[in-house]
């Protein structure tokens, strides 16, 4: 069911309505021009050039080594590719946390130099002055709760989060805060689904979940998982669409057979 596949392009008020009509938000990460002008002719609504790319594009372990120049590479190739979705921004670690006139600096060189349509923020009540200040100047903010992977040394451990009544209750209020300050989404990573369901229906903004359950406003995943590039990586909440590392293998496997064999280029492929 897509109510809103119509659109031209995908705003904020577009998402909004989507929730209020009770139509899922598909949103899905991309790094790049090629794989985001594929999502976005397929009708994604929100694109997300999110700090995992420190993982998939970078090889890193964590979320925490990549840097904003970094991120607006990434996000100024993904936004020349769009045409409809909304595309969403991750502020990185270390370009937000140190006081609200650096977090606002930072969305305003993402805006400037991407072209990007907002930004994605990790936390709470511990970051609320950030958000407003950078909400106040006109940039749309996506909240992020649950597992965050920029404290992933806090938390010791890629678990799901949020499983005792009183984080799970500092979660709903940090839910709470975020839309009160402004923000038009928040993703909810790693969290039982029936929390997922309490928040999204405590709260009027749409919440997009990562391992929340099926109650949330709208699904996002990480597109290497999503396309099967990563064979390691498989959390209960993952549904793998492709094998791709398997067909790129194959495929490249043939391509150096072909090579070697001298049966690649054949008379029709030259000159
Ligand atoms: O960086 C990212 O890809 C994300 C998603 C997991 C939501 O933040």
């Amino acid at each position: 069911m897509s109510i809103h596949k119509e659109v031209k392009r995908v705003t904020t008020h577009v998402l909004q309505k989507m929730k209020e009509d009770g139509e899922k938000i598909s949103m899905l990460t991309a790094y790049d021009f090629s794989m985001a002008r594929i999502f976005d002719d397929a009708g994604m609504d929100v694109i997300l050039v999110g700090d995992s790319a420190s993982n998939v594009m970078a090889g890193h372990e964590t979320t925490l080594p990549i840097t904003l120049d970094q991120m607006i590479y990434h996000a100024s190739s993904v936004v020349r590719a769009i045409r409809r979705s909304f595309v969403v921004v991750d502020l990185p670690f270390g370009s937000y946390q140190g006081n609200s006139k650096e977090a606002l600096s930072s969305a305003i060189r993402i805006m400037k130099e991407t072209g990007a349509h907002g930004i994605k923020i990790e936390g709470g009540e511990e970051i609320i002055e950030s958000v407003k200040r950078i909400i106040s100047s006109g940039v749309p903010v996506m909240g992020h709760l649950g597992l965050t992977p920029q404290s992933i040394y806090k938390f010791g451990t890629y678990a799901v989060r949020a499983t005792e009544e009183a984080e799970a209750q500092k979660l709903l209020k940090d839910a709470l805060l975020l839309q009160e300050a402004g923000c038009f989404a928040i993703v909810l990573e790693k969290i039982p689904a029936l929390l997922g369901k309490q928040v999204a229906e405590s709260l009027h903004i749409p919440t997009i979940g990562i391992g929340a359950g099926k109650y949330v406003d709208g699904q996002v995943l990480v597109m290497h998982d999503m396309l099967g590039i990563n064979k390691e990586f498989k959390p209960r909440f993952l549904r793998r669409y492709l094998n791709l590392y398997e067909d790129i293998y194959n495929a490249t496997r043939q391509y150096i057979n072909d090579v070697k064999g001298q049966d690649f280029p054949n008379e029709n492929e030259q000159y």
